[in-house]
């Protein structure tokens, strides 16, 4: 397993799509105030809010120009995870067109400084961490990039100890919540967005300035549906639609945590974060008992 993943900084990460060289490009990338960072830990929606991001840009850019206001997927914009690829990549993503939009796995300490300094606007995608150790497991399991586990057990074990790419989620949470009563920060749980999505969607787009009519929100709103992602999957992610879009519901860990792991997480969830103002967002008693 080990082989598949590098360490940077105390974190590891998979050595086929990221490398020493980016990370060390990454802490001189020059951010502009106008970028788009989503923020989020694996498999906590980050596919999902990109797309929602991307669209009511696209459709924003659009309608300036005068043009019909609904949108394909071949006429949006790139968004790039920040942390993977080559390290030549931040010189190509200076001709982008702003607004920049990139997405992030990282924590906020190891984000380029002038992410922070430019006062980019943030959102910051939260899931109930039973959850998020779920989607891991089967994510883990169906991507070659990963270490694959034959059990639940060893996957479990190896989240709880930190041996997982990108980190342990738990510090995760923390570490960001040092940063969320900053007001370029905009934080959204997945669990929030299932229950309302039309409404997610309006907030992040009053959050990012995007002014649409109600109309133009709705065709966003529809276009992200699970089951319409899904059905685009073979586009936008080509064979692994499948393993990205997998089963989209809130609970899921219902099925696989045992007794004893369910203690052991609410205790570990206890310890680092529930007390905290981003724990209390995740209403851990609502989604995790
Ligand atoms: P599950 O494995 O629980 O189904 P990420 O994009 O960060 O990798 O997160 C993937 C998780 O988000 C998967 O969770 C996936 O099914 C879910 N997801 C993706 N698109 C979604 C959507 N439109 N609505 C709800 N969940 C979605």
């Amino acid at each position: 397993r080990d082989e598949l993943l590098f360490s940077y900084k105390g974190i590891r990460y998979p050595i086929t799509i990221c490398s020493p060289e980016t990370f060390k490009a990454l802490e001189s990338f020059e951010a502009r105030s106008d970028d788009i960072v989503l923020a989020g830990y694996l498999k906590s929606g980050t596919n999902w809010l990109s797309q929602i991001i991307n669209d009511l840009i696209a459709v924003s850019k659009k309608k300036t120009q005068g043009r019909e206001s609904n949108v394909n997927d071949e006429e949006l914009g790139e968004f790039p995870y920040l942390e993977v690829g080559d390290a030549e990549k931040y010189e190509r993503m200076t001709k982008l067109p702003c607004p920049r939009f990139m997405v992030t796995h990282l924590r906020p300490e190891n984000l380029p400084k002038s992410i922070f300094k430019n006062k980019v606007k943030i959102l910051l995608l939260l899931r109930n961490p039973k959850d998020v150790a779920t989607s891991f497991y089967h994510f883990s399991n169906g991507i070659a990039t990963l270490p694959s586990y034959e059990t639940w057990d060893d996957f479990f074990t190896d989240f709880m100890t930190k041996k997982l790419a990108w980190g342990c989620y738990l510090e995760y949470l923390s570490e960001w919540n040092k940063y969320i009563d900053e007001e370029n920060i905009m934080t959204i749980t997945y669990e929030e967005l299932k229950e309302n999505r039309a409404l997610g969607v309006k907030n992040i787009a009053a959050f990012l300035g995007i002014p649409l009519t109600e109309e133009e929100l709705q065709f966003v709103a529809e276009r992200s549906s699970f089951q319409s992602m899904k059905k685009n999957s073979e586009n936008t992610h080509g064979a692994f639609g499948d393993v990205f879009f997998r089963k989209g519901v809130v609970s899921d860990w219902k099925n696989i945590f045992s007794e004893d792991q369910n203690e052991k997480m609410d205790k570990a969830f206890e310890e680092h974060v529930a007390g905290t103002k981003l724990g209390k967002k995740l209403k851990y008693d609502l989604y995790c008992k």
